[in-house]
Parts: structure tokens; C-alpha cells; sequence
């Protein structure tokens, strides 16, 4: 049967870092406490649009492949931090690959946008009318962090990540997957207006940041993410024991634990990378997927969980059958721009527009 399989990948983390004891500079924390409660020890800081950066990771994904960008037939974009809303990130990373034989779309399902994606390509994949998707999950979520707010500000950073589909006979693809949503509490994490390039527009600051009831997306994220994954796993007809790895979304270290207790899951599979990125919205699951390979945590034939909770409020998971592969095919030597700009000084702007952080009012 015609599935899809994940043949390339590739990941692209903008250089300036800004560390949990750069922020006790900024609020009222400390690197205890963002530890303790979160995992995270640092994210990066992106000095260039969202669509740069996962032009970056797409040419890493097509190198690895072994494709060009004219073999790409589709991309699809996960982000909810892209340059503009018109046109679409997806547009500018076809501009910046020269991918001129794809369609592109954007898909916006905040941090479950890569499982969105993943869903979505298969599919056009398996129905037959695409050979060749690029799936990126690209965030400059520092754009809309409020460094006034402590609750929010410690929590995401900037990366990206990307994967190529390809079409196949091989019992290798997506097995089985659960999205869903629940728009009635999209409220509870919400940047309500403003795309990222250009003018902020909206006379209070306050609508154009991220704003968050902590606790209830947690408790929320925590209950979807088991649920779903269960679900994928029974419409696959797998049991948990056959699991190899589980690739969550990279929110909280505490999620990610009460989500592998809740399944019944060993704390050695599941893939945890938070501690250096935090949270990097839909780019965290193909940046995971792109180290859990460099790390040799994926083999041939392993089955692999993505699992997925965001804003909207949406969720999703996929149970995946890795397929023969786990090395490049070759690498790109595609770079970010470099840049002369400090942490603070790409910050500078937020301090501008939200308000100076406590400590340097
Ligand atoms: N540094 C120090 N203290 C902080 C802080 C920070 N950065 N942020 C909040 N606090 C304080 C709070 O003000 C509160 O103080 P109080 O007890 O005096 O009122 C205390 O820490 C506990 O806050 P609480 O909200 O109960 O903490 P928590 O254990 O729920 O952790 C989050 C807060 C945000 C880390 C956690 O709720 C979370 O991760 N939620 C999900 C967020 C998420 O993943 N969003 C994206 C979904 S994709």
C-alpha cells in the first residue's frame, strides 16, 4: 500500500542563547526555579524571520534525502510565529529554496502544527497526487515574548526544524494518528493579534504578547497527549511495549514525565531535549527527531510516537514506523546569515515595545 516515509531531516538553531541566568538579570526568577519547574536551561534568540531559519533546516532535510528543492511537489509550514500573514511563511521558504515545482501552505495548529503536518502530507502523499512534501516546523516565538511577564517569557525560544516525505511501498510511514481540538478554551493561551514582520499595530501592548493560564494548559497538555497517544496506538494495533521511542513536544520537562507515566511508558524512551532549546512551538518535535537520529536513539524499523499539545487549544499524535535509513544521505553547507547582534540587543526591541523587565526598569 502507498504510504509516506520521513527520508530526510534536519534542524536549524539560530547561534545567540539567552540562559536562565541571563534572565535572573532581566525578572524576578532564578535558575532553580525555571530548572525545577520546567527543565529548560536555555533557548536560543533568532536574529533572522521564521522562514529563514526553515529554509535552513528544509535544505539540511533535502540534502540528507538526497533531493534537490526541484523535487519538492509540496511544502506545508508549521508556525505560529511566521514573517507576515500574507503571504504565508510557506511562500518565503520557497523563495528562499527556489523550490519552484511546490505548492505551499502554512498550518497553524500553534505546537502541534508538525504532527498536523505530518498527517496532512502523508495523506496527500498516500491519496497520490504529491511524491515529494517538505514538512517545517519554524518559530521567532522571542517576537511575541513579553520579558514583563515572568510566568511566560522563561518558557520559548526560536529553532527549526524540517523533514522530506517521500512516497513508498515499504511497511514504513504513518500507522496510525489522532488530531484533535477544543476552540472553546483557545483563550487560555492566546497571542490575540499581529504577525511578526512589520509595525505592531494594536495601541496595548499586552494583545500582541503571549498570554497563558499556566496551570490549566498544563493539566490540559497532559491529559490530551496520553489520551491521544493511546488512541493512535490502538488504531494502530500496537501495544505500548513495542514502542521504541516517544518524541513529545517540548513544552515542560514535568509534562513530558506525567505524560510517559500516564502511558505506562520507561523514562529511557522518550526523548527529552528541552534543557537547550525550551520551547520551540511545531519546530520542537522535527528538531527532537533530528538529534533522536543523531544520537542513534532511531534504528531501522523502530516505532516511534509523536505526540503533541499547543494553543487552539489543539493535540495530536502519530504512531510511526521508522523505515531503512537512519544516516544522510549527504549534508548541506547551509548557513544562517552570521551576526555581529548581542542576545540583548536582538531583545531590545521587545524591551521597546512590552516594557523593560523588572530588573532594568
Ligand atoms: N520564576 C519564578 N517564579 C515564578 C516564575 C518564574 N519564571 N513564573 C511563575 N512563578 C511563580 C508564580 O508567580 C507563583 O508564585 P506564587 O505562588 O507566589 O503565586 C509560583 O511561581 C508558582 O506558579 P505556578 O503557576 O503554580 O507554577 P507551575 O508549577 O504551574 O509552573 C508553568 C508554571 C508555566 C511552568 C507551568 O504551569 C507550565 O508549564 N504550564 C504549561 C505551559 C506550556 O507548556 N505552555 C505551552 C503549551 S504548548
Amino acid at each position: 500500500m502507498r504510504n509516506a516515509e520521513i527520508t530526510g531531516w534536519g534542524k536549524c538553531m539560530p547561534p545567540n542563547v539567552l540562559s536562565n541566568h541571563d534572565l535572573e538579570q532581566l525578572v524576578d526568577t532564578s535558575d532553580e526555579w525555571i530548572t525545577s519547574r520546567t527543565g529548560i536551561k536555555e533557548r536560543r534568540i533568532s536574529h533572522v524571520e521564521a522562514s529563514e531559519l526553515g529554509a535552513v533546516a528544509a535544505k539540511r532535510a533535502l540534502a540528507a534525502a538526497g533531493k534537490t528543492a526541484e523535487d519538492v511537489d509540496l511544502i506545508l509550514v508549521a508556525t505560529c510565529s511566521g514573517d507576515s500573514i500574507i503571504p504565508a511563511t510557506a511562500s518565503l521558504v520557497q523563495k528562499h529554496l527556489e523550490a519552484w515545482n511546490a505548492a505551499a501552505m502554512d498550518i497553524n495548529a500553534a505546537c502541534s502544527g508538525f504532527v498536523y503536518g505530518l498527517v496532512t502530507g502523508t495523506s496527500m502523499i498516500s491519496s497520490g497526487g504529491y511524491e515529494t512534501v517538505l514538512i517545517v516546523g519554524t518559530e521567532k516565538l522571542h517576537y511575541i515574548m513579553d520579558f514583563t511577564d515572568r510566568n511566560t517569557c522563561v518558557l520559548f525560544g526560536d529553532g527549526a526544524g524540517a523533514v522530506v516525505l517521500e512516497a513508498t511501498e515499504d511497511d514504513a510511514g504513518l500507522l496510525a494518528s489522532d488530531l484533535g481540538i477544543d476552540g472553546s478554551v483557545g483563550h487560555i493561551l492566546e497571542v490575540p493579534v499581529d504577525g511578526s514582520h512589520g509595525d505592531r499595530t494594536h495601541p496595548d501592548p499586552q494583545m500582541c504578547g503571549i498570554s497563558m493560564e499556566g496551570q490549566e494548559v498544563f493539566k490540559r497538555a497532559v491529559t490530551k497527549m496520553g489520551e491521544s497517544s493511546t488512541i493512535s496506538l490502538e488504531k494502530a494495533g500496537i501495544a505500548l511495549e513495542e514502542v521504541d521511542l516517544l518524541i513529545p513536544h517540548q513544552a515542560n520537562v514535568r509534562i513530558i514525565d506525567a505524560t510517559a507515566r500516564r502511558l505506562g511508558l520507561d523514562e529511557g524512551k522518550v526523548f527529552v531535549n528541552i534543557h537547550s532549546y525550551g520551547n520551540t512551538s511545531a519546530a520542537t518535535i522535527p528538531v527532537a527527531l533530528t538529534e533522536a537520529l543523531e544520537q542513534g536513539r532511531i534504528q531501522p524499523g523502530s516505532l516511534i510516537v509523536f505526540a503533541a499539545f499547543g494553543g487552539g487549544l489543539t493535540w495530536g499524535s502519530a504512531v510511526y514506523r521508522w523505515g531503512k535509513r537512519i544516516e544522510p544521505i549527504a549534508e548541506s553547507d547551509a548557513q544562517l546569515p552570521p551576526t555581529d547582534l548581542t542576545t540583548m540587543d536582538l531583545l531590545q526591541p521587545n524591551f521597546d515595545f512590552f516594557g523593560l523587565p523588572e530588573k532594568m526598569a
